[in-house]
């Protein structure tokens, strides 16, 4: 027996899972969050949060107490939902190519457990044309196939997914209409486009957001390298100036979606994406240049460096893909003492960050966490501020 008001998401203890389904139990729904991890299943179902995510902690304890929310491994459980949505990672391989099969293949066992009631909505950022893949396999058993991208930044989906609008695409009408009805209960604009259109949609945004991270990190390289400050000379080029307003600042642009995205999109378009290749080779090397730009400088032999922030960006406790983790072992491979701390994501060897200070002849902030902005650093140590966190405005 189907219940209308029963989720089900699938990878429902990952980053997009876990808060959406907070966000649907809180406006009225019974979630089930399916997820293989039963490590974070556990967490879940004891009222911890598995990652970092605002306003959730209070959120989880009220939904359990009302009963909810659950997570569990066991897939037969959206057998009775009415809503099936699908959060699964859509990783690349070490070649930069979409890993395909795994999410397909996936499908192959949902198909055993869902009936043709149900609504299958995929939220995950695919490959283009994934959706028809999609529906191709499960079709003989369920059409009602639809395709709704997840938009919000990492850690901040309670707060944006009220606020951001919802692409809907779907095979047919009522997977359209229902899928709409249900975000409905949750955003404030709905869209209809074609599935093509949201599944593109979604890589251009995050290709562009890469794109033009990179503009600003080959700045502060060209910055580097003639001993000028380019928060400086970003902050003139805006002033009384509004076309210049949306310059990024610089950073280690990384995580598990921008770069992934760019080359997803990339491998549609043949590999011909040039942007979206030189945005990838100058945000990646990114770590690489700043130790060769200091080695410039100054003799790096006997020097201690302390990397403060380890996650891949501020307020952060993920370091999926993140360019201080690749940064750390460049320095490794280089034989150059390293320290590290991070005020969220503690992996053993971590410093405190004063220790770190005292310990370390140069620090690079390399995650821009709230508290490295203020923190006392002694004037006889080297600081490279990557994303000019510290940086006085003019
Ligand atoms: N992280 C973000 O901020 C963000 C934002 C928008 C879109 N996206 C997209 O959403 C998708 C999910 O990203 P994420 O960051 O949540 O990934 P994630 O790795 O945090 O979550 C995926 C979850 O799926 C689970 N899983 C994997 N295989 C499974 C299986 N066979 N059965 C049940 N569970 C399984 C994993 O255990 C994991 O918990 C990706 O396509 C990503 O690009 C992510």
């Amino acid at each position: 027996m189907i219940n209308k008001s029963e989720i089900s998401i699938i990878g429902g203890s990952g980053h997009v899972g876990f808060p959406l389904g907070l966000v649907f139990s809180s406006s009225g729904f019974k979630v089930k969050l399916i997820d293989k991890n039963q490590k974070n299943n556990n967490l879940i179902n004891s009222g911890v949060n598995p990652y970092l995510e605002e306003g959730s902690k209070k959120l989880l304890a009220k939904m359990l107490k009302l009963k909810r929310i659950f997570a569990t491994k066991q897939l037969e459980h959206i057998k009775t939902s009415k809503f099936i949505i699908i959060c699964l990672g859509t990783p690349i391989d070490n070649k930069l190519k979409p890993k395909i099969k795994d999410f397909l293949n996936f499908f192959h066992l949902l198909k055993k457990y869902i009936n043709r009631d149900q609504i299958i909505i995929i939220r995950s950022s695919v490959y283009p044309g994934i959706s028809e893949k999609v529906y191709k396999i499960i079709k003989n058993k369920n059409e009602n196939l639809s395709y709704c991208p997840e938009r919000i930044v990492q850690g901040k989906s309670l707060i944006e997914l009220p606020k951001i609008s919802q692409l809907i695409a779907g095979k047919n009408n009522k997977a359209i209409n229902e899928s709409a009805n249900l975000f409905k209960k949750i955003c404030k604009k709905i869209i209809k486009v074609s599935i093509i259109e949201a599944e593109l949609v979604k890589l251009f945004s995050n290709a562009y957001r890469y794109v033009h991270f990179a503009i600003s990190n080959q700045f502060f390289m060209i910055c580097k390298n003639n001993n000028l400050n380019f928060f400086k000379i970003r902050d003139i080029m805006k002033d009384g100036y509004h076309r210049n307003a949306h310059i990024p600042l610089s950073g280690f642009t990384a995580g598990p979606c921008l770069l992934k995205d760019t080359m997803q999109l990339s491998s549609f378009f043949n590999n011909n994406f040039s942007l979206g290749h030189a945005a990838m080779k100058i945000n990646q090397e990114m770590p690489e240049f700043i130790i060769k730009n200091l080695s410039k400088k100054i003799d790096l032999k006997g020097k201690t460096i302390g990397l403060l922030g380890l996650s891949f960006k501020g307020e952060s406790d993920d370091i999926r893909d993140s360019l201080s983790i690749k940064l750390l072992k460049y320095l490794k491979r280089k034989k150059i003492k390293t320290f590290y701390s991070d005020e969220f994501y503690k992996m053993s060897g971590n410093l405190k960050k004063k220790d770190l200070i005292k310990k370390s002849n140069i620090i690079i902030i390399c995650a821009p966490h709230k508290a490295y902005k203020k923190l006392h650093i002694p004037k006889d140590k080297i600081i490279i501020d990557v994303w000019g966190l510290r940086s006085k405005k003019i």
